[in-house]
């Protein structure tokens, strides 16, 4: 197993507990002691499971992390009126300036035989990183005009700002739609939507591939949930920003700039883009699309 993903899993696992130990009282409070120590225990198991990392699985360790993650939230959110604590813990907002680079949910090679190891640690230390580094100097820049009253450069840093944050966002969806153990389809609510929205599966995935391998030079294919029409929708985006709607929820989403598949596939994107649908974490994306349905805007 890859190392850097074991050691990365410790440190979250390090810090959770940390986090745990610091506000126990006030999670005594809000949460059963039962429930507790069974959540205790849960991340006491995972810890100890994590020294024997050679015989473990990858995206089960990450299913099992981020439940325990979730679970711990929720504790949290059970009649907190301590607002300073949660930021602390667990910051609901990213500070101007202040985005990182999130880690992989898998190990570099764990996509292989149809993405490569080299491709992923390019795309995501190198590219996504990229990313990050420019939008957070353009959030800081934006910041500055603001305090000089200088918004003589505004222009291309709004510019920077959507091209970097696009790009750091869709990448963001992208490492988490999909996984090692993707592939097949969708299920429930998610894949009655697709048949209502586009005629069936199939037809759904012939338009979005067609989408995909269209996009003029660089750029996305991607499935959106408008809150506003009530349905699902297949667009493009060139470059990261171009041609986006904003008042949508990205829920899948393809990446088909050349750093994502050249190394490997060539000028064969076709190819990439079949396999990709190999590796489609629908989990991850009916989890999205849960969670986007909550969002209702008046139709128009
Ligand atoms: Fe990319």
């Amino acid at each position: 197993m890859d190392e850097e993903f074991i050691s990365s899993m410790k440190k979250w696992s390090d810090e959770i507990l940390e986090s745990y130990h610091r506000s126990l009282d006030m999670l005594r409070e809000n949460a059963d002691a039962h429930s507790l120590a069974e959540w205790k225990d849960q991340l006491d198991q995972f810890q100890s499971e994590l020294k024997e990392a050679d015989s473990l699985d990858y995206t089960d360790l990450y299913v099992r992390a981020n439940e325990i993650h979730r679970q711990f939230e929720q504790y949290f959110a059970v009649g907190t009126e301590n607002e300073m604590l949660r930021a602390q813990t667990y910051s609901s907002s990213v500070p101007i300036g202040e985005h990182s680079l999130p880690p992989l949910p898998y190990p570099y090679d764990a996509l292989e035989p149809f993405i490569n190891q080299e491709i992923m640690r390019l795309h995501h230390d190198k590219h996504h990183k990229g990313y990050v580094d420019g939008l957070n100097k353009a959030e800081k820049e934006m910041q500055k005009a603001r305090m000089t009253n200088q918004f003589d450069l505004l222009k291309h840093w709004e510019r920077e700002a959507a091209f970097h944050g696009a790009g750091h966002y869709l990448h963001t969806i992208f490492w988490n739609n999909m996984s090692p153990k993707g592939g097949g389809q969708p299920s429930g609510m998610l894949l009655n939507e697709i048949n209502q929205s586009f005629g069936s599966f199939e037809k759904f995935k012939q338009h979005f591939s067609a989408a995909a391998n269209n996009v003029e030079a660089v750029g996305w294919a991607v499935l959106v949930w408008s809150p506003r029409s009530r349905r699902l929708e297949i667009l493009q985006a060139e470059k990261h920003q171009n041609l986006s709607q904003w008042d949508v929820v990205p829920l899948l989403v393809l990446d088909v700039w050349e750093h994502a598949y050249y190394l490997q596939y060539k000028n064969d994107r076709k190819k990439y883009v079949e396999n990709w649908w190999k590796i489609v974490n629908w989990r991850d994306v009916e989890n999205r699309f849960h969670e986007a349905q909550k969002l209702k805007w008046q139709p128009f």
